[in-house]
Formats: C-alpha cells, structure tokens, sequence
C-alpha cells in the first residue's frame, strides 16, 4: 500500500480514529473486553501517535480518562447486542457511521451474513485501503452515503434487502447530526425495518451535552466537541416508541459492573448518560 493511496480522514471522520486509539487500548488489557488487533493499523497508517503524560493539558487528560473508560463498554455492549440479533435470526446488519469499526471482521458471524457499512467517501476509502489484505469473516459491504441525505437509496443500490429482518447499529453517531437528521434518520430506518427487526444506539443525554460543551468550551478538546449537533432525547425509549421499536435503555456503569468493571464512572464529573446505551426490537 503506497502513501498516495491512503487518504486520511479529516473533520468529524477523525472521531472514528480516536476510537481506534481507544480500542487498540483495550486491546492490550490482560482483561480487555474484546480484541481490535485491527485498530492498530488505522492508527499507523494516519500517523497517530499516543501523546506523552506530559504533552496533555489537564483537561484533555480527564477527558481521555472518561473515553477509555466509557467507548470499550459500549462497543462490548453492541458486540453482545450484535451476537444476540443473529442468535435471533438476523442475517442482514447495518452500521451506521461505521467509522473504522471492524466487527465485520473480529465478530464470528453465522454463515450468510451480510454486514453493510455506511460512512462518507473518505472514511470508506481509508478503510478499504487499510484493510484490503484482510478477509471479513462475513459478506462486508461498504456503502458510500451521507446519513444527512438519501442513504436508503444508496444502501438499497448496495443489495440491501428490506424484506429482510436486520440488525441495525448507530454508535457514537446521533450527536454528530442535528435533531432534524436523526429524527429523518430514524423515519428512514422504520421504513427499512420489517418486524424481527433489531436496532442499537448510543446517546447522550440533553443535560450532559449541555455540561460537557459548558466544560470544554475552549481548550484542546473543544475541536471534538464543536463537532457535536444534538443530544438525543431525555427519554430515548419514549423516543424510539414512537418509531415503532419496543426499546430498552441500558445505564454503562451498570454494564460496566457486569462486565467486571464496577464504580467505572464513580470519579468523573460528566460521566455516560444512565440511559446512554439502547437495544430495540421492531414491533
Ligand atoms: C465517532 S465516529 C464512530 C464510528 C463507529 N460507529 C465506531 O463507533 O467506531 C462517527 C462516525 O460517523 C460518521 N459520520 C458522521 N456524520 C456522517 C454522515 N452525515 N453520514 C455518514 N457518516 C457520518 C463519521 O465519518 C465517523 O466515521
């Protein structure tokens, strides 16, 4: 792979590399709660390096504390979430924002899975290149398209089948789009979405949002969180109901107990919303 064919994302596709940064972290826990060997190679090919203890300014340190503490129990979560929706029969799933997640190909999938990836055109490109000697252990399909236009065209043009039953996953997704997107958003997933259907999501409360803008108004931090448009509703619950799904919201610290990891949050001053994770399933 020559440089000139790898193009780095810029603006919000960086978010999904200070993800990998996270999980490649994980990755190397005696008790890691999955394994990204994957991650590490996104972060080589953008030239990530990890700052020094004392390159970061107190702040930003806090900050990076609460996402390694916080982004590894979500992606177990939807690990778990994903494992259960093909136990349930789905054999169709959908990330949405995929960013450099790669369950596509650490995830032991049943045998006809086909597993799409919506993302911009300089996160697919990234990717695909990354990772174009490496063989998903499912049917990876990637799907160029903005989630703020007409996505379903483009996921249907891909193969998409919406007589199918399908997992759908938006993580660490709604906040990078407006209140009007992810209402749009998810009008579009209920019409793609036939009973059977599961759906996952990661939101952060309105309080909290509020909060952690007010914090990291300026500083390092403040170019991640200027990226931010909305939180989701207080209620996502109520929220997704109104969409058609039967959900259930899911508190991270309590996750986190389960997982093996209790007080996780104890010491943060903004920690994860207590409803911040949302498995569904279409009624
Ligand atoms: C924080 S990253 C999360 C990536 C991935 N879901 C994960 O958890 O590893 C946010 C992702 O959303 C994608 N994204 C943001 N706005 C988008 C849009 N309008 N259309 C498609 N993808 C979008 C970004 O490119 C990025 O990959």
């Amino acid at each position: 792979m020559s440089d000139d064919e790898v193009r780095v994302p810029t603006g919000v596709g960086m978010t999904a590399i200070g993800v990998a940064a996270i999980r490649a972290h994980e990755s190397r826990r005696d008790d890691r709660l999955f394994d990204d060997p994957l991650a590490t190679r996104f972060l080589a090919a953008a030239g990530w390096t990890a700052p020094t203890a004392a390159e970061i300014e107190p702040r930003r340190a806090r900050w990076r504390m609460l996402l390694v503490a916080s982004i590894p129990i979500r992606t177990r979560f939807l690990d778990d979430y994903l494992r259960a929706a093909t136990d349930a029969g789905c054999r169709q799933v959908v990330l949405l924002g995929a960013g450099l997640d790669t369950r596509a190909y650490r995830l032991a999938w049943p045998d006809g899975t086909r597993l799409f990836e919506v993302d911009l055109p300089d996160m697919v490109g990234f990717k695909n290149a990354v990772l174009s000697d490496v063989t998903p252990s499912c049917d990876r399909v990637p799907v160029i398209a903005d989630l703020t236009d007409d996505w379903p065209t483009a996921l249907k043009t891909a193969g998409f089948d919406p007589t199918a039953p399908t997992a759908w996953v938006a993580e660490g997704l709604l906040v990078y789009l407006t209140e009007e997107q992810n209402e749009s958003l998810l009008t579009d997933i209920a019409a793609l979405s036939v009973p059977g259907s599961h759906l996952a999501l990661t939101s952060l409360d309105p309080g909290r949002l509020d909060a952690i803008r007010e914090r990291h108004a300026d500083g390092p931090t403040h170019s991640v969180v200027r990226l931010w448009r909305s939180s989701a509703p207080e209620d996502p619950v109520a929220w997704l109901a109104r969409y058609g799904w039967r959900a259930t919201a899911y508190d991270p610290a309590e996750r986190a107990a389960s997982y093996g990891r209790p007080n996780l949050f104890d010491a943060f001053e903004n920690p994860p919303s207590s409803r911040g994770l949302v498995s569904a399933v279409r009624i």
